[in-house]
């Protein structure tokens, strides 16, 4: 997994000090307390307090006055499965561990059920093996978001923004329900859901986690999420066997952030954080939400993890919230004052558990141990973190439950991905289609035809399922590992073949027999937090709108259906189709699409279209932000919209199109690399003999060339580029394109160079050169932000096929970061000319 190079984050505290991250011994802090400052309670709801349990109480009472300071602290440090496992949490009195996005037992991505089981055993044993001292049982957290996703064979439902269209809140309830069951069979109780966040920006990455820009929406759903995952409170299933604990995250605002930017700022007043980023909260905390996490954003500056007056404040004190406070993957480092070994200020803030996913967890133990001695925390703030940890172990049971494989779901082999939950997800996905043009009334199509499934995404169950599927991006994954599952090809093939129709896949859309009608699947590639992130909302797929065009001139029927996280602006695609259908990430029941899109034999309509858009639709990919309240608003398709069989469609074809929604070409800038090649721009790897490698993975070994995606700032946001014989990566596209317009322009990207005499870089067009780094750049071990003119290596950019490619000879090596291509009028300095 991961390596943690964080950053040299050097800081002003508040009160002048510096104090920068990378350090591993703690920072002189002077003070422990964040900056936030205080608000105005009044637009808070006072919340239905939930009442005091007297027995309860007395109960921790008595546990609290046993713990040493360490185990006290032990209970809020909650490590990586690569990082600690039983004997860690014996040792350190560990509260809890997680396992991160694409982390399995033993790091095997195959793990058995009962390697699963076996591991929840082995920390919960950790725990019963203090020797001194109370025994706190320990817990396990995982991200189990549109189902218990790290795991193979589970049962994956659409992802939040699908559930959002189907606007089913009993629904959603029944999928918590059957996620719960799938947890509970691999001893897992707890899991980081639901993500309640309103995404307000588009560009968001994580947009496809938000049911909705209306808080209204998500705040129904976050009740009826956090009561099929609990049970419901005060009823006899609350937390009981088969149930989990849930969170409520991102606390608050993570949807808000300026640009859509992930971890970034959300800059409104507080009056707009409670009406739109916290409804969400106030029916999670009434359902009974056991847990809260903090988010990675900050509000108007001030980071979440560090903000007293939100997290105590408001969430604990006007809120009523009486369980606990979780960090977010070593999100207490960026508080000021602060490192990822170190953070008084956030647990005085409110934090209760630190998520201290990296290897250094140790010292943030003794650090906060150390805390507590020098008086930075108080006894008394430990112990209110503690009781609400202990609060929810109690309510759970845990004491009582033994080890997880006693549990009554427990490796029970009939639980994960049965036939009951899967047709929980066929239902969810059916209503979560809608659809945005059926010309002619072209759908339902009759399966008594010939269809030929055409696109990337016909018949491929890793895109449908977006990211948090079995990896933490969603990536490398293939339909091998989806046992169970159905692709969307799957579902038309079987619908078909029972009506006496015929069907062919062809994915690159050449069919062996000219088709009644061509079903074409594309959009997003799957993504998660950070590398989802985009600069605009325009869709950009040449290869698919040619693969419709194609169809379009051969007299077929086109019907699109469109996989996608977000929105996005998609006029060409929508021109060039019959019918369009956003069916967004529908999971691991990809069948679920042909139930609605296929008529039954006698032509009758068999399931319904009901799903409406939660998400209003962009007109331009410049249309972001877009929701109900903001000025200007002017969507193709505003929240609500989904077409039914019969309705009339008063949308005017051809809707108008520029050549910015196929090529971003009137930017100023053309970013190739930002954590990930930017459609549409794929990465291709040359090998020593000249042949061409995709990169799915973040880890690839060619002959000639090893590539690692590393951690700069963030998790894999780096190519690392290692050359162990002569070989080449390079940003392409399927079909050459015009660059002209940043002729005078330069490559700009920020690199740290090994052995830059074996590197060249250039540009993949006709007459197109290279330039050896060695002209610009030094070879040393920091980071260097270059800039090379491309008129050093081409006048006629008119048919580019790469827009930057990097060439290296055995030994040298390249760590590249944020490349983009910009616009101007850069001639090539003389001592950069090739010869
Ligand atoms: C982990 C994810 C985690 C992310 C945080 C990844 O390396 O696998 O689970 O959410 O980092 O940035
Ligand atoms: C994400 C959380 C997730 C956590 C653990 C973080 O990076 O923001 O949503 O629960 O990692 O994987």
């Amino acid at each position: 997994m991961k390596l943690s190079l964080f950053p040299v984050l050097c800081l002003a505290t508040a009160v002048g000090l510096v104090a920068c991250s990378s350090d591993s011994q703690s920072p002189a802090i002077e003070t422990a307390e964040s900056p936030s400052a205080s608000g105005d309670l009044s637009v808070w709801p006072a919340l239905k307090q939930t009442p005091v349990d007297p027995a309860l109480e007395s109960r921790i009472d008595g546990l609290l006055a046993s713990l040493t300071l360490e185990q006290k602290v032990g209970q809020m440090i909650q490590p990586e499965i690569h990082h600690a496992l039983g004997n860690e949490v014996r040792d350190y009195y560990l509260g809890s561990v997680l396992n991160g996005g694409g982390s399995f037992p033993q790091q095997n991505k195959h793990a058995s059920l009962d390697d699963w089981l076996a591991l929840a055993d082995d920390i919960y044993a950790g725990s019963m093996a203090v020797e001194a001292g109370t025994k706190i049982p320990a817990f396990w957290g995982t991200d189990a978001v549109h189902g218990h996703n790290n795991v193979i064979g589970a049962t994956l439902f659409p992802h939040n923004i699908g559930l959002g269209a189907a606007h089913d809140p009993a629904l959603i309830k029944r999928i918590g329900a059957a996620t719960a069951r799938e947890m509970a069979a691999t001893g897992i109780i707890w899991s980081f859901a639901p993500t309640i966040a309103v995404a307000r920006d588009d560009r968001w990455g994580r947009t496809y986690e938000s049911y909705s820009e209306s808080p209204a929406l998500v705040a129904e759903y976050a009740r009826a999420m956090v009561e099929g995952l609990q049970g419901e409170r005060d009823s006899a299933e609350f937390l009981a066997d088969g149930k989990v604990i849930s969170t409520a995250k991102h606390f608050v605002g993570d949807g808000g952030t300026a640009g859509g930017s992930d971890r970034g700022d959300t800059q409104i007043s507080e009056a707009e954080l409670a009406r739109i980023h916290s409804p969400g909260y106030f029916t999670a905390i009434e359902a009974g939400v056991q847990v809260v996490m903090a988010s990675f954003s900050s509000w108007n500056g001030d980071r979440m993890h560090g903000h007293r007056y939100l997290l105590t404040d408001v969430l604990k004190g006007k809120l009523g919230f009486d369980g606990f406070v979780v960090g977010d993957w070593m999100g207490h480092q960026f508080v000021p004052g602060c490192s990822a070994t170190h953070c008084p200020a956030a647990v005085n803030a409110g934090l209760d558990m630190f998520m201290a996913s990296d290897p250094n967890w140790r010292e943030l133990h003794a650090n906060t141990v150390a805390d507590v001695k020098a008086g930075r925390i108080s006894m008394e703030r430990i112990d209110d973190a503690v009781r609400r940890i202990l609060r929810v172990k109690l309510r759970a049971g845990l004491f009582e439950r033994g080890a997880p494989s006693t549990y009554k779901l427990a490796a029970d082999t009939t639980v994960m991905g049965n036939a009951e939950h899967r047709a929980i997800a066929r239902e969810a996905v059916q209503k979560s289609l809608v659809m945005l043009k059926n010309a002619g009334q072209i759908l339902p199509l009759s399966p008594k035809q010939h269809i030929v499934l055409a696109g990337d995404g016909a018949h491929n169950i890793g895109k449908q399922s977006g990211g948090w599927t079995i990896t933490w991006q969603g990536t490398g994954n293939s339909n091998d590992d989806f046992p169970g599952a159905s692709s969307i090809y799957d579902g038309f093939a079987a619908a078909v073949k029972a009506a006496g129709g015929s069907i062919e896949l062809a994915e690159d859309g050449n069919y062996q027999q000219k088709p009644d009608v061509a079903v074409v699947v594309y959009g997003e590639d799957p993504y998660a937090e950070m590398q989802g992130d985009t600069f605009d909302l325009g869709y950009r797929s040449p290869e698919n709108l040619a693969l419709l065009k194609k169809f379009n001139a051969e007299g077929i029927p086109v019907v699109s259906l469109f996989i996608s996280g977000r929105p996005l602006a998609v006029n060409p695609y929508l021109n060039a189709s019959d019918a369009f259908v956003a069916v967004w990430l529908p999971g691991s029941e990809g069948v679920g699409v042909a139930d609605v899109v296929l008529a039954r034999a006698d032509g009758s309509v068999n399931v319904p279209f009901s799903g409406k858009l939660s998400f209003s639709w962009p007109r331009n990919p410049q249309q972001a932000p877009q929701n109900p309240e903001d000025a200007g608003f002017d969507p193709l398709f505003a929240q609500g919209y989904g077409l039914a069989y019969g309705d009339e469609d008063s949308t005017a074809y051809p809707l108008p199109t520029h050549r910015g929604e196929i090529y971003p070409e009137d930017a100023n800038e053309l970013p190739l690399f930002v954590y990930r090649p930017v459609k549409p721009w794929n990465l291709l790897l040359q090998d020593t003999a000249g042949d061409s490698h995709a990169v799915n993975t973040a880890s690839v070994r060619i002959d000639g060339l090893n590539l690692n995606m590393q951690d700069r700032h963030v998790q894999e946001d780096t190519l690392h580029l290692a050359f162990t014989g002569q070989a080449r990566a390079g940003f392409y596209v399927d079909e050459a394109m015009s660059l002209e317009s940043f002729a005078g322009g330069s490559w700009v990207f920020e690199a740290v160079v090994d052995k830059a005499d074996a590197l060249t870089i250039g540009l993949d067009c006709d007459g197109c050169g290279q330039v050896a780094l060695s002209a610009v750049a030094e070879v040393t071990d920091q980071w260097q932000t270059l800039r090379i003119p491309v008129a050093c290596v081409a006048d006629d950019l008119s048919k580019v096929k790469a827009a930057f490619y990097v060439q290296g000879q055995k030994g040298a090596a390249l760590s590249l970061y944020n490349l983009r291509l910009t616009k101007g009028d850069a001639s090539c300095p003389a001592n950069l000319k090739q010869p």
